[in-house]
């Protein structure tokens, strides 16, 4: 069975079909009730997710609506239920889930009553389902990014049929609200602001897996957050592949910066963050709310993938290297404590020695905190995959290693300046390697250790940063 589905399609009222869900809920709960007495357990599931903020986000929606039908989730790929929530970004990322499904296979063979689902990213490439529907014939569900919400109702279809369900949009215009939402803490939550992308970065498959850029209502946004407040919620990431565009797209245009101000009224929240900025986009009055705001945190992830112009440009990013240095001085200026941290890419095609010594030359002048760093990945159906002079690997391999040690030298230095200073940290975890330790985020993304029991979870605490360990602390409460 193939649900193919495409935009025009899809013209239902979003309560409407928050209501079908619901019900298509209520059947699966009959139906696993009725199962697990056949069976003499309760049936589990497992949510793997492979990817970004945003798809980490996505699997809590997912966890949300098996925990509804009823579903014990656990870590272990031994479920009644497993779900990848996939990642296409850099082919690596794919060739992890072909890997793991193998291994699947073969839980399935011991397991009669497992079913396998795969989403996200990956599946919304035609090239990447063809291949499951020829080579994988044991996955049960295939989804996309645009339809999470329709979970329920492509397992009842699962079950009424025997075989594999396919059910891809190309893109939508839809965003389904109120959805039930498991969240993996209960202090900290991440919003989603928007969803797609339209800029078409050259290397970048994500507007083809996402789809057109689309804006939540701000009341939609709001409401939530205050929701998630009065749950115990007291910091929240705000997420968008560009949420430097937001609100473009509403009936009611407003502004990234006019939303902050909204959230920022919101009582009992006490930390905002936000990501993913776009340089292009980053306006002067993101910068005022910024500076002014107390609830902002002082940190800011601007990616700049090159630092060469000419790459800029062949990259479609739609600034040059010295506007992008100028956008980091009014940043500074306005913000002297701000962290700044950024994506590079190396390795795009054509980026010769020159280029790369550019990008040295950016990260140096603006001494990021902390680069995730890139080697450049050919995604099919890029403008990029087709640019001839695909750079020699081991060049690749050789700039990696060079930007990685200048990116880990800058920023021990800038973690060992805040070293002796008292700064306010949420506590998150117990700390994984000692117990008697607690694990808390500072407003510029880093994290400190220091002597802490349960209780403190979730609370923001006072903490000297007693010693700089390369990029954490170890601290005391004071
Ligand atoms: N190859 C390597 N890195 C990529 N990114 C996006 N597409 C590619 C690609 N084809 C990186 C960019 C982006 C981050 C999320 O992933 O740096 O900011
Ligand atoms: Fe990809 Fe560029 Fe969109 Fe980011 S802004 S998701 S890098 S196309």
């Amino acid at each position: 069975m193939n649900l193919e589905n495409t935009m025009s399609q899809i013209t239902k009222e979003f309560s409407d079909e928050t209501q079908r869900q619901y019900q298509f809920i209520e059947n699966l709960k009959i139906w696993y009730n009725k199962k697990t007495q056949e069976i003499g357990r309760t049936l589990t599931a497992c949510v793997q997710c492979f990817g970004c903020q945003m798809n980490a986000r996505d699997a809590e929606k997912i966890t949300g609506i098996l925990e509804q039908i009823g579903y014990q989730m656990v870590e272990t790929e031994e479920a009644d239920f497993v779900i990848y929530n996939t990642c296409t970004v850099r082919e690596n990322a794919n060739l992890k889930v072909y890997g793991r499904l193998g291994y699947l296979n073969k839980l399935k063979k011991k397991n009669p009553h497992m079913m396998i689902a795969l989403c996200g990213c990956m599946m919304q490439e035609q090239t990447v389902v063809d291949k499951i529907k020829k080579s994988y014939r044991y996955v049960d569900i295939i989804f996309g990014t645009h339809n999470i919400f329709k979970l329920a109702e492509l397992m009842q279809a699962r079950l009424d049929s025997k075989g594999m369900i396919i059910d891809i949009w190309k893109d939508t215009t839809e965003i389904v609200e109120d959805l039930p939402s498991e969240r993996k803490y209960r202090f900290k939550a991440g919003v989603n602001i928007m969803f797609g992308c339209n800029n078409f970065c050259s290397y970048c498959i994500v507007p083809y897996v996402r789809g057109r850029e689309r804006s939540r209502n701000p009341e939609d946004i709001v409401k939530e957050i205050k929701q998630l407040v009065a749950d115990g919620v007291v910091e929240i990431m705000l997420l968008g592949q560009n949420v430097n565009s937001y609100g473009k797209n509403l009936e009611n245009p407003m502004t990234f910066a006019e939303l902050l101000q909204e959230i920022e009224k919101i009582e009992g929240l006490e930390r905002i963050r936000f990501m993913t900025s776009h340089p292009k986009d980053l306006s002067d009055s993101l910068i005022e709310v910024m500076k002014h705001s107390k609830k902002i945190c002082t940190h800011l992830h601007l990616p700049v993938q090159s630092g060469s112009s000419r790459i800029l440009k062949i990259m479609n990013r739609k600034y040059t290297k010295e506007q992008y240095l100028d956008l980091v001085d009014r940043i500074k200026t306005a913000m002297p404590e701000i962290s700044l941290t950024t994506d590079i890419i190396v390795g795009f095609p054509g980026e010769t020695e020159e280029d790369f010594e550019e990008t040295l030359d950016v990260i140096r002048k603006v001494k990021y905190d902390s680069a995730y760093t890139f080697i450049y990945s050919k995604r099919t159906g890029t403008p990029a995959a087709s640019m001839e002079e695909q750079v020699d690997d081991a060049v690749v391999k050789e700039r990696f290693n060079r930007l990685l040690k200048e990116v880990q030298t800058i920023s021990a230095e800038l973690t060992k300046k805040h070293e002796n200073t008292v700064q306010k940290a949420l506590v998150e975890q117990i700390n994984e390697q000692d117990a008697s330790l607690v694990t808390g985020r500072l407003s510029n993304n880093l994290l400190v250790h220091f002597k802490g029991c349960e209780d403190l979870i979730g609370k923001i605490v006072d903490v000297r940063l007693n010693e700089c360990k390369g990029f954490y602390y170890i601290g005391e409460m004071v």
